[in-house]
């Protein structure tokens, strides 16, 4: 059944390219079906590599038309050509140069990757390996060039040419064409590079970096766009701003420019000054964004830009150091948008995206290392272990080393490994080198595959006035390798609020957790406390700890730490789901004695806090999803017991704060009139608001469903108008698809409105969904080969519907095996992405698990898959 296993590259394979390159010059002349490019190599031996080795190119469905050396035609001995190399036998042991002429077709890429057209824009995509798709290359990151790209393009067709670093010159070229020349003072690998051509309009400001040099900021968009790109805008603006102050980083060319296309494959990418985003994470307004699209707006406009120090300014030696830009940039920009809005707020919000989608990985057949020591298909190794994890290391070796000693090493980092492709060890070199420590031990975080779990027993001895934390560690697959290095932020809560206890142990709130077991005490304890541990989540861990809802909810009510004030109300809501799962009566309609302290906890925090802190409060009423809970239960999910037993207590607690929560859906609602605001405090008034809609609806359908009806019609915001619609999208019924409807209509022009309208009816946990996702395939906006869509359908379909992906009967599967067929034949990545839904079968009960295993198998044995989907597919069924 399985597919011939791929060749594998190691890390341990390293070793240093046999030629550099130092200068590259390009001349793309632009065609929508015929596009020639010349590159001109200044080519030199490595002195790290082997003296008498032959030029070996790397290509990617190419089309050789013409090859020199040094300005003569190379006999064809000398060389050999195919699409995926060009070698050339014996190449001078000196300086040389080679001209090297091919052909592409940009219409025909379907794939995303290299030169490509979106919505008749050219644009080019490189990382990790598209560069080889527009000329041959040593394309790997530790070959580093200056770039000097000619644009050349009909004037009419593509009036914006754009390229990597500064303009240098423009003019007309003759016969309706016109040409522009890009210079990129920076050295750079070929994944940064980029250019684009089209028909773009523009908005820009000016900047002035610390070290006093101007820049242009620029933000293109498609013709009559521009009024949404005022907020990217701005966002780039912040985001330098805020590296220079936070990290010391300033901007270093004349311009910087940011364009919005419509095909692409990721969020963005950081090619060097002229970032190239997926629209949807470029284009806002009040009318077609939410309020969690403008935070992802901003979010992804500063990693791309943070990028530009590290990643660009610091590149990877080879991609398995991915982590040491992803990890890290996710890190930075997380920072930022806790300084732009609410820290406590922001971090519940990384640690839901971690559970909901790195443990997941971590436990499944598709779990690797944040540095892994081998791939088939690097595109298959962007991940949220390589992302997420990456940035939560990042935050653990600050907590361990402290923030000022942590800056110290940033600085030491960027300085030492300027211009140069780095690895993690560079990276750890510097905090080493900055507080003398040997961070050895810590690395391991890089090596380990799988979320370590800590359990802690407590133990209060009245009349020593002491308590004993034991902690022990343990990692599944790593029972004999020496123990992780854990920050476990911690404190004690007493009934009255923290306690101030001595334990010598415990250094700025944080244990360091170092050995397979220890204990720490706390002296001078006057009453019996409860622990808040894991504070801020401070490190990607699961904590095991018996203990009661009556102490939970103490930490709600009374712990300092927003964080596990919102930990302690999910874990209670976990519990009580759990057990609704496996109970095998039906639940009982009251709240029951369990559920009711748990309710009557939340009316105290609602009364006492609501109104001064929304977004939080709106966290707080968010149960774990239907995800979190099957990754909770581990095994034998059976996913239709979990979404009962979760919209049960969502009814219960509906019905038990009752009337409370009519007030604050008022309370959050503003005067007509109040101007929009996409700022975090406004949005959080919008969450809390839409909170409390969605429990007046799981209590009483109709209520809900009118007041919904109603918000829909008079929404201000596409916040409150979505979600009014995702609060009616789930109850069956005429006002649902009348709304729907209305819905699709308004917006039939608006592909990234549609979007939200395709995900929301993609979740609707009925049986129906199936024959509906299929129906809306044929929907005229629908489009199998645009990413954005592809995602909002059929991704949240597999990703966000485990009723109804993982149905009984397999037509879920079914149905996401044909899509993911289709699309593997026009573009790969993408196939392979959501292929990625089926890495968490294993933990389905056994039918749903058959299902699994047969729709994959049958999958797999018609064969034709791309190296992409069969990389997955192979380890998915290991
Ligand atoms: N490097 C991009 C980022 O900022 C992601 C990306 C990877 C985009 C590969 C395109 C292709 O995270
Ligand atoms: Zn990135």
């Amino acid at each position: 059944m399985r597919t011939e296993s791929p060749t594998l590259i190691r890390l341990e394979d390293y070793r240093p390219s046999d030629h550099l390159i130092d200068t590259v010059e390009l001349d793309v002349r632009l065609h929508p079906r015929e596009t020639r490019i010349v590159a001109t190599l200044a080519l030199r031996p490595n002195p790290d590599g082997r003296s008498d080795a032959p030029l070996l190119l790397d290509g990617d469905d190419l089309t050789l038309t013409r090859l020199s050396l040094d300005g003569e035609i190379l006999d064809p001995a000398a060389y050999s050509a195919t699409a995926s190399a060009l070698t050339v036998h014996e190449p001078p042991r000196q300086p040389f140069t080679l001209t090297i002429e091919t052909r592409v077709d940009p219409t025909a890429n379907t794939k995303l990757m290299g030169l490509y057209r979106s919505s008749g824009v050219y644009c080019t995509q490189c990382e990790a390996d598209g560069f080889r798709r527009i000329t041959y290359f040593l394309d790997r990151p530790d070959v580093m060039s200056v770039y000097t790209t000619r644009i050349e393009a009909d004037a009419d067709e593509a009036p914006v040419l754009l390229g990597n670093g500064n303009l240098t010159e423009a003019g007309p070229a003759g016969q309706g064409r016109h040409y522009a020349i890009w210079h990129d003072p920076h050295p750079k690998p070929a994944y940064l590079f980029a250019l684009v051509g089209g028909r773009l309009d523009r908005v820009s400001r000016p900047f002035t970096t610390m070290e006093g040099r101007p820049a242009s900021l620029a933000v293109y968009v498609e013709p009559g766009k521009s009024d949404r790109a005022a907020y990217a805008l701005d966002a780039i603006a912040r985001s330098m701003t805020w590296d220079e102050e936070a990290f010391g980083r300033a901007y270093d060319l004349d311009v910087f420019n940011v364009v919005a296309v419509s095909d692409f494959n990721m969020g963005a990418m950081e090619n060097k000054g002229l970032n190239i985003f997926n629209d949807k994470y470029v284009l806002a307004s009040p009318d077609t964004a939410t309020d969690a699209d403008y935070a992802a707006i901003e979010r992804i406009i500063a990693h791309e830009y943070f990028h530009n120090w590290s990643g660009n300014r610091v590149t990877c030696r080879d991609w398995f150091q991915l982590c040491l830009k992803e990890g890290l940039t996710v890190f930075r920009d997380q920072e930022f948008s806790s300084d732009m809005r609410s820290r406590a707020v922001h971090r519940i919000g990384e640690v839901r995206t971690l559970r909901a989608r790195q443990f997941p990985e971590d436990a499944g057949p598709l779990a690797h290392p944040v540095r892994p020591r081998a791939y088939a298909e690097i595109n298959n190794f962007y991940t949220a272990t390589v992302y997420e994890k990456g940035a939560e290391i990042v935050r653990m070796l600050r907590s361990l080393i402290g923030a000022a000693a942590f800056r110290a090493g940033m600085d030491r980092y960027f300085a030492d490994n300027d211009g140069r492709a780095a690895t993690v060890e560079d990276f750890l070199a510097a905090f080493s080198a900055e507080t003398g420590r040997d961070l050895s031990d810590f690395a391991r975080w890089y090596e380990r595959p799988g979320t370590p779990v800590v359990s802690v027993e407590g133990d209060y001895d009245a009349a020593a006035r002491t308590y004993c934390l034991r902690f022990r560690q343990r990692l599944a697959g790593a029972e004999d390798s020496p123990p992780l290095v854990i920050p476990i932020a911690l404190g004690l809560v007493g009934e009255g609020g923290p306690i101030a206890a001595a334990c010598e142990r415990v250094g700025e709130g944080v244990f360091v957790l170092d050995r397979a077991c220890d204990e720490i005490v706390f002296s001078g304890v006057d009453e019996r406390p409860v622990p808040s541990l894991l504070r801020g989540f401070s490190a990607p861990v699961r904590i095991e700890m018996a203990s009661s809802d009556a102490d939970r909810l103490r930490l709600l009510a009374r712990d300092t730490d927003s964080f596990n004030r919102w930990q302690a109300a999910q874990s209670v809501a976990m519990r009580l789901i759990v057990e609704r799962t496996r109970a095998d009566a039906p639940p009982a309609e009251d709240a029951g004695p369990d559920a009711r302290a748990f309710v009557e906890a939340l009316a105290t925090f609602l009364d006492a806090e609501a109104l001064s802190d929304p977004a939080f409060a709106a966290l707080v009423l968010g149960l774990p999803s239907e995800g979190d809970v099957a990754n909770e239960i581990g095994g034998d999910v059976d996913p239709d017991a979990i979404h009962r037993a979760r919209r049960t207590l969502r009814r219960q607690i509906g019905q038990g704060l009752g009337r409370r929560l009519d007030s604050l859906h008022a309370a959050m609602t503003d005067a007509t009139g109040v101007a929009f605001s996409p700022d975090a405090a406004s949005a959080g008034r919008r969450a809390l608001r839409n909170a409390a809609l969605d429990l007046i609806a799981a209590a009483d359908e109709v209520r809900g469903g009118e007041l919904a009806a109603t918000q829909f019609a008079e929404a201000a915001t596409m916040t409150d108008r979505l979600a009014a619609l995702s609060t009616l999208a789930a109850i069956p019924g005429e006002a649902r698809e009348a709304a729907l409807h209305a819905f699709g209509v308004r917006y039939a022009d608006e592909p990234l409105v549609l979007d939200k309208w395709f995900a929301l009816q993609a979740m609707i946990p009925e049986d129906g969904t199936i024959s509906r996702v299929a129906a809306l395939q044929g929907h005229p906006a629908f489009a199998i080969t645009n990413p954005n869509r592809v995602r909002a359908l059929l991704g949240t379909f597999a990703m966000a519907n485990p009723t109804q992906f993982a149905r009984p009967d397999g037509a879920g599967f079914r149905l996401m095996a044909d899509a993911i067929r289709t699309i593997d034949g026009t573009n790969p990545q993408l196939a392979a992405r959501l292929l990625t839904a089926f890495g968490s079968w294993k933990m389905l009960e056994s039918g749903r698990r058959t299902q699994a295993t047969v729709t994959l198998g049958e999958f797999a044995s018609a064969g034709g898959l791309s190296r992409d989907v069969a990389d997955i597919l192979g380890r998915t069924l290991e």
